[in-house]
């Protein structure tokens, strides 16, 4: 679908996500010819800047986080050419008069809120108080969306008076991997996968994202939210969705939101046992957790591993173990299923004990392996071997394959193509929510201390001691 030519306005456009995703996300777009002639891209934020400063900072910001197209200066000059900005005033009257001349009326309009979810409200109503808005605009939000299913039901009840809910982008941004995409086409575009894709002969899966990274720097922020809230509510959630879901009759917006809707439903609470917490302590590397929080009290939870059950027929009894933690021991997603043991294996003793394991790497290195079982080669008998078929996408796919587009850019050009597939309904936040709610009260009534682990590690010990109990391992975390 061709992408018209747009007016986004970026609120929130000085911020560190203007200028290390969403910018330098567009500068790539627009240097593959995806950016239609006479788009243009308005900041909009507190700072007293004129056109020339924002553009001068964007030109800096994109050199600073920008990747191999940085060095393409003349596309960066004629990039900077399409920004403009406005001081505004979110709560007050400033720059909205101005905000509303620059807009064009005739051309698709998106705003993105990239600004504290408290503003949302304000902004929603200015843009229309001033004329701005009409019923063809887009508005794009971040996450965090709320911290519980009463703040997020609050928020979409602000959204919802401004604008209607095929308006509003709610963006995930592991929605836009083009790996979590791959998930969908695997799954559905395959023969061979979907008929064994349920509780007849998968055994359990997981699901593992972790990073390398602390909370050092974004610690005020992190410290009152936790791997929870910032991880599994959402991101962690939206892979398990796209894993479970039953296949939606098409690849359209509500046909896929209404089938993951259904996975977050069937969801069952999941009991303390089940649920391990840590932080990390200080290691060679870096300070601990609560250095990094500054604050020497905290208990929130840099990882977080569970075990989770989907009640309905195609998943019941197959647990789905989710892990997320910071300061791991690699940077590295992966989803990885499991298969069953054979019923009945022709071969003798330790032979029969092959499986097969189908793991779905996220990041990096995207791309699939199928752990399958052949014969090792050679006269001793039948000696069986667990082998990988392994398909890295950058090799199977060549190096003529085009750049894989980063989560932001593609999330972006969906907007304005007006696709929501990829973007989370106002229902499926709320199930979400509904989900985590008691899991964080229970945790926080008991006064659960979150373990230590070590940075670089793959987590506190009873993370591993509760796959043992079930008679299984954590897949190795490496990158
Ligand atoms: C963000 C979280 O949503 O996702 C961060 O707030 C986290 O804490 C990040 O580091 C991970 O994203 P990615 O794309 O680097 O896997």
């Amino acid at each position: 679908i061709p992408v018209e030519t747009f007016d986004l306005v970026i609120f929130g456009g000085t911020g560190d996500l203007a200028r290390r995703k969403i910018l330098p996300g567009l500068f790539r777009r627009f240097r593959s010819g995806q950016m239609p002639e006479g788009s243009r891209i308005i900041g909009a934020a507190r700072s007293d800047l004129d056109q020339a400063g924002y553009r001068q900072m964007i030109a800096d910001a994109v050199a600073e986080f920008g990747g191999e197209e940085k060095k393409d200066s003349k596309g960066l000059d004629a990039f900077i050419e399409t920004l403009d900005y406005v001081a505004i005033d979110a709560k007050g009257d400033g720059g909205w008069a101005k905000l509303a001349e620059i807009v064009r009326k005739d051309v698709v309009q998106a705003f993105y809120f990239s600004v504290a979810p408290s503003l949302f409200g304000d902004l929603a109503e200015r843009l229309h108080t001033n004329n701005i808005a009409n019923e063809q605009s887009r508005i794009v939000v971040e996450k965090p969306f709320g911290r519980d299913l009463e703040t997020a039901r609050a928020l979409n009840e602000t959204l919802a008076t401004h604008f209607d809910e095929s308006q509003i982008y709610r963006i995930d941004h592991y929605l836009g991997k083009e790996t979590v995409q791959n998930l969908m086409a695997v799954r559905f575009g395959n023969m061979l996968f979907e008929p064994l894709w349920n509780n007849h002969y998968v055994d359990h899966i997981q699901v593992t994202v972790a990073e390398t990274v602390g909370v050092g720097g974004r610690g005020a922020y992190y410290d009152k939210s936790g791997a929870m809230r910032d991880m599994v509510q959402n991101h962690l959630m939206q892979l398990l969705c796209l894993i479970a879901m039953e296949p939606p009759s098409q690849f359209g917006a509500d046909e896929v939101r209404d089938e993951k809707l259904k996975v977050i439903r069937a969801l069952q609470p999941v009991e303390p046992h089940h649920i391990v917490r840590g932080q990390y302590d200080a290691g060679p590397n870096g300070p601990s957790y609560r250095e990094d929080a500054e604050n020497a009290r905290s208990f929130t939870e840099s990882f977080i591993a569970m075990k989770c059950e989907i009640a309905n027929w195609r998943w019941a009894g197959v647990p789905f173990y989710l892990r997320t933690g910071k300061r791991m021991k690699a940077r590295s997603s992966e989803i990885t299923v499991v298969f069953k043991d054979l019923g009945h294996s022709i071969f003798e003793g330790d032979e029969a004990r092959h499986r097969n394991i189908l793991s779905i790497r996220l990041q990096p290195n995207e791309g699939m392996d199928l752990q399958v079982t052949i014969k090792e080669p050679g006269p001793g008998g039948m000696r069986l071997i667990d082998v990988p078929l392994d398909m890295t996408f950058a090799d199977a796919l060549g190096p003529d394959a085009e750049e894989v587009p980063d989560a932001y850019e593609r999330l972006i050009m969906d907007v304005i193509r007006g696709n929501q597939t990829l973007f989370m309904r106002g229902d499926e936040v709320e199930a979400a929510w509904r989900w985590t709610d008691p899991l964080i009260n229970g945790w926080e009534a008991r006064n659960d201390v979150p373990k230590l682990y070590d940075a670089g590690s793959a987590g506190p010990e009873d993370a591993l001691a509760m796959m043992h109990r079930d008679g299984r391992r954590w897949r190795e975390i490496k990158a």
